[in-house]
């Protein structure tokens, strides 16, 4: 059984507490919070301990790893503390807010020899997987192009708008899409990216960003937070190879959400892909790899530096405008 403890019983915290509860080989044993509230309610609900420090977490409870849910400034100086203390860690995404603190946290995870996964989520959505897959088995040939979209009507959270705290949209909703592209179309090259400023928070919040990736793929992610309140969130993607294009959306007035892979022959295959909850399947991975001692492969820290590393090239695009 792999003792876990988290730090942050906020929105994501709360849905990975109940991933935990669900996996079998896992036991949460106590939430952090600096929200006596939060931490006391979350505490309560998982029938766990609970503390107001991760210092407290870890001079009292013998976890042999943390998952770091604290909003997005915090991750680095977090995970120093947890990482130092040799226990393995998810840390949600984006890694760090700047390269200096992604690289020092791969120094850490290093030196102290323990296993570090990053919450890129994505990587876990069935038809993200299915569509990788099909890409992997050659049977539509290079993907030359792929548009991925993220739009919704609200910042996730107060402060993640803020450039100082979340990184403003780019760094806290695209990356997710930017991380698909690099695991989709390998090492990026040129990227432009364009967005609309909001004057009250000082950052973008809707963004168009351009990649041309070294094997020659172009991709673009449409992502906002800026849309009416009322419309229906929406993510997705098209991903044009060259015998075919591979498409999926998920909007919440629509009823069906299919993936769908249109041929060169003209023919539509509607695809059967196992509903699964993401967040489950990569906490569930995350405890497999420490109850296996098996390497961590899929969304590693060095994957989640290589998506930080495109989205602050894609703001310093938008801010300079080239
Ligand atoms: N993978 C995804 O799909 C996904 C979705 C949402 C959020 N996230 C990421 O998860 C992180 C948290 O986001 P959220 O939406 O849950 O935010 P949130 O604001 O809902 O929760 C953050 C919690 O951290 C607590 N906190 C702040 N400082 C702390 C500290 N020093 N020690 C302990 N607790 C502290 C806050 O009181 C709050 O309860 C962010 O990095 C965000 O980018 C990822």
């Amino acid at each position: 059984m792999v003792k876990v403890g988290i730090i942050g019983a906020g929105y994501i915290g709360e849905i990975h507490a109940e991933c935990y509860k669900k996996i079998k080989n896992a036991e949460l044993m106590a939430i952090v919070d600096v929200v006596d509230e939060k931490r006391i309610k979350l505490a309560a609900k998982y029938n766990v301990k609970s503390y107001s420090s991760t210092d407290d977490l870890l001079k009292y409870e013998d976890v042999e790893c943390v998952d770091i849910c604290v909003p997005s400034f915090l991750h680095s100086k977090i995970f120093k503390k947890v990482g130092e203390a040799g226990k393995h860690v998810f840390c949600e995404k984006p890694l760090a807010l700047t390269l200096d603190d992604a690289d020092e946290m791969i120094d850490v995870a290093k030196k102290n020899k323990i296993k570090a996964f990053v919450g890129h989520v994505l990587r876990f959505f069935p038809e993200y997987v299915k569509a990788k897959e099909i890409i992997k088995k050659g049977n539509l040939g290079r993907p030359l192009y792929g548009s991925f979209n993220r739009l919704f009507s609200i910042p996730s959270q107060d402060w993640a708008d803020n450039e100082k705290y979340g990184g403003g949209v780019t760094l806290d909703l695209q990356i997710h899409d930017l991380d698909i592209m690099i695991w989709i179309f390998g090492k990026p090259n040129i990227v432009k990216s364009q967005g609309l400023y909001d004057k009250k928070t000082g950052g973008f919040n809707q963004v168009v960003t351009t990649v041309k990736f070294e094997e020659g793929g172009l991709g673009l992610a449409e992502t906002g937070w800026a849309f009416s309140k009322g419309f229906p969130n929406m993510m997705g993607f098209r991903i044009l190879c060259e015998k075919g294009v591979i498409e999926w959306l998920r909007r919440k007035n629509l009823e069906k959400n299919d993936l769908i892979v249109y041929k060169s022959n003209g023919s539509a295959d509607v695809l059967n892909v196992e509903q699964i909850d993401a967040f489950l399947s990569e906490c569930q991975y995350f405890i497999d790899c420490i109850d296996k001692n098996l390497e961590i492969k899929q969304s590693t820290f060095e994957d989640g530096r290589k998506a930080l590393e495109l989205a602050l090239a894609a703001v310093k695009s938008a801010k300079s405008e080239k």
